[in-house]
């Protein structure tokens, strides 16, 4: 009973706290909405979907990098390791990580969508059954989701950070966050992350406006769990989905496009829009290896090496913990 009223308690409080994200994004000047929402348990699928669809080569091409050099991955990462993954989604990556490692102390996935993370654990222990897993449901982003960590023995921790997480953060976001994994880790630890890098727009805008419109589904959702979850009333179909490269900042955005004037009513507050106004709901930033370097660093990590595809699409760093 008290594990229900706490959980109960819990689950008021994450309701509270994405009002009042809502309300706080939809108050500006530029209307936004933070890109965690977008993984409600419909949403993670829908991403799902997303790395399927052949516009989007982000998955594949990291795939391929991991396919044709887990050995030597493997080999970096070395023996003992205590594998951390935030934004662990359906773990998938990494199995083939986890099957080739020397002795792993175990698994640590982070994820706010519990519904996935519940899934990709349950597979886990079946495949890998000598693996110890501790599942987190959280926001990574946020000190209590890695206190755990500090009950665990390992040899080595190693922060497993694919998909290009890091790239939807704004770069003194993306670096607190490097800060937050590093405060996490001893020195010599590890850091394994995936980034896109920069290339020709074309591709960049077609991997986030597909030609199967899920991505527009995805983005089109955090409307829809609005509606469901803070008694919303937007309207889905007066809404497009638009996706563009911003060269100056080399990211790709993803807005919200209102095509009508028109007033939406979320717990009791109005929000205007006009017609052609935009709620900005994720970046995706790209970098170069040497941007991506610096950034590191910056971060607290010692930059050791990386690997990348054969037209240096994609790129998985591994770095130190200084
Ligand atoms: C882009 S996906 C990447 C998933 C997986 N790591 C991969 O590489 O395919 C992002 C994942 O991170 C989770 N996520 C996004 N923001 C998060 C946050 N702030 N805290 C915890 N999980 C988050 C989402 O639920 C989703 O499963």
């Amino acid at each position: 009973m008290k594990a229900a009223v706490s959980s109960m308690q819990e689950s008021s409080q994450q309701d509270h706290e994405f009002l009042n994200d809502v309300l706080r994004g939809l108050a500006g000047d530029q209307k936004t909405l933070p890109c965690k929402y977008l993984y409600d348990e419909l949403g993670s699928q829908l991403f799902e979907k997303i790395c399927d669809v052949d516009d989007y080569y982000l998955t594949r091409t990291e795939a391929k990098i991991f396919n044709q050099y887990l050995p030597d991955i493997a080999e970096e990462v070395g023996p003992g390791a205590l594998l951390v993954e935030p934004g662990a989604g359906n773990c998938e990556k990494v199995e083939g990580l986890l099957h080739l490692l020397k002795s792993p102390s175990g698994y640590y996935p982070i994820d706010i969508s519990p519904e996935i993370l519940y899934l990709a654990g349950q597979r886990i222990k079946k495949g890998l059954p000598h693996i110890s897993i501790w599942p987190e449901v959280g926001d990574f982003t946020q000190a209590e989701v890695w206190d755990n960590l500090s009950n665990i023995e390992s040899k080595k921790r190693v922060v497993f950070f694919p998909g290009s997480t890091i790239g939807n953060f704004e770069p003194d976001r993306a670096e607190q966050l490097l800060e937050t994994f590093a405060a996490n880790l001893r020195a010599g630890d590890g850091l394994l992350i995936g980034t896109d890098l920069v290339k020709d727009s074309v591709v960049l805008e077609r991997a986030y406006h597909d030609s199967e419109h899920i991505t527009e589904q995805f983005n089109k959702n955090l409307l829809q769990r609005i509606n469901s979850e803070l008694g919303g009333n937007f309207d889905l179909s007066s809404f497009s989905h638009r996706a563009f490269y911003q060269p100056l900042r080399q990211r790709v955005e993803m807005h919200l496009v209102s095509l009508r004037d028109q007033r939406v009513a979320i717990a009791g507050e109005q929000i205007v829009f006009l017609e052609g106004e935009t709620i900005h709901t994720e970046n995706s930033h790209k970098y170069k290896v040497s941007s991506f370097n610096t950034l590191l660093m910056k971060g607290g990590f010692k930059p050791v090496r990386h690997w990348t595809d054969s037209s240096e699409s994609y790129a998985i760093h591994y770095a130190q913990a200084i």
